[in-house]
């Protein structure tokens, strides 16, 4: 059995729950207790809470439930016809499906159980550990090239609230350009990677990361952030969410290619946490303060700027928004 093998069924045994002894792992794997010590350490380091305690064993903190392809395909609506692939352990699911562009069938899906290098917008890092969130990667091709993307962000980030209102998930929100909110802080984070196609057709690598129920003690994550968890007794089901998800996005994302932003325009200024309030735009090293008047019908940001001459309009195509203490 491959280390990796081994470390999956170690992995397996402890979401039955319970305490299991290094010994008892080492027997049914045929391998030794100091062998059973490493793939744990291993696990920690990817993000999963185990802990041990002498004489009883190594326990996983808390339930887990793994995604799985065929739960998910069950719970799709069988309208769906899109290949779903979940991996395991990944760099990034991005990362995997831009590898692989030229192979693609629109709504082609990819999910990991963890990112070892999970990508954010800015160049940040999107922190991933092992079974907390979803870390989903859809393709979508634009006939028209890269001037059909104009809005594709925002729409996206509609749909990722419609999927999780479905599953009975409120106080969400959005953060131009997509960032979704979960009581006013953010939950989950959308990156959408464009590359031009020999058929001079656009391909788009649509990602998110929607944080379900990260490790206590994380602390690699640099900005203020929530999980479902946090706001739900009920247990989560992770192949739920996923299903919803990418329905949600099929569905938009047809929607959208045929009729453009338009149609979830009201939705997306409904959804504005910030609407009206007074807000930064930064862009690169500019920064600039006004009123958040909400979107056009490109999707631009509105910003509404007074100064000694008066009150101007100015739109915003790409940065990053910001209010006093977020
Ligand atoms: C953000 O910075 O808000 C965007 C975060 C996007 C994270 C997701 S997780 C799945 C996909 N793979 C990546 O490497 N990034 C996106």
């Amino acid at each position: 059995m491959s280390e990796f093998d081994n470390r999956t069924q170690i992995l397996h045994e402890l979401i039955n729950g319970g305490f299991h002894s290094g010994e008892m792992l080492g027997d049914k794997l045929g391998i030794s207790r100091a062998a059973v010590a490493k793939h744990v350490k291993a696990l920690q380091t990817l993000g999963l809470d185990i802990f041990s305690v002498t004489g009883k064993g190594y326990k996983l903190n808390y339930e887990l439930n793994l995604l799985s392809s065929t739960s998910l395909k069950e719970l799709m609506n069988a309208s769906h016809k899109g290949n779903i692939e979940v991996l395991n352990v990944i760099d990034s699911t991005n990362t995997y499906l831009k590898g692989k562009i030229a192979e693609l069938e629109n709504g082609e899906v990819c999910l990991a159980e963890a990112q070892t290098a999970g990508r954010g917008r800015q160049g940040r890092t999107w922190v991933s550990p092992f079974g907390a969130s979803l870390y989903l990667s859809m393709f979508w091709r634009f006939e028209s090239g890269f001037q059909a993307l104009s809005g594709l962000s925002l729409v996206i980030g509609v749909a990722t609230v419609n999927a999780l209102e479905k599953i009975g998930v409120s106080g969400l929100s959005l953060k131009w350009p997509n960032d979704v909110y979960l009581h006013g802080t953010k939950l989950a984070g959308i990156l959408i990677e464009a590359e031009s196609m020999p058929d001079n057709s656009c391909g788009a690598v649509i990602g998110v990361g929607i944080n379900i129920q990260l490790p206590e003690d994380i602390k690699e994550i640099d900005q203020p952030f929530t999980d479902i968890a946090s706001h739900t007794n009920e247990s989560i089901d992770r192949n739920r969410i996923a299903a919803e998800v990418i329905g949600a996005y099929r569905e938009v994302l047809a929607q959208f290619t045929a009729e453009g932003l338009l149609p979830f325009k009201s939705r997306w200024m409904e959804l504005d946490h910030f609407s009206g309030a007074e807000i930064a735009v930064s862009t690169g090293e500019q920064k600039v303060l006004g009123i958040n008047q909400g979107i056009d019908d490109s999707g631009a940001l509105l910003l509404e700027i007074k100064d000694s001459s008066g009150t101007e309009i100015k739109r915003f195509f790409g940065g990053e928004v910001s209010v006093r203490g977020q």
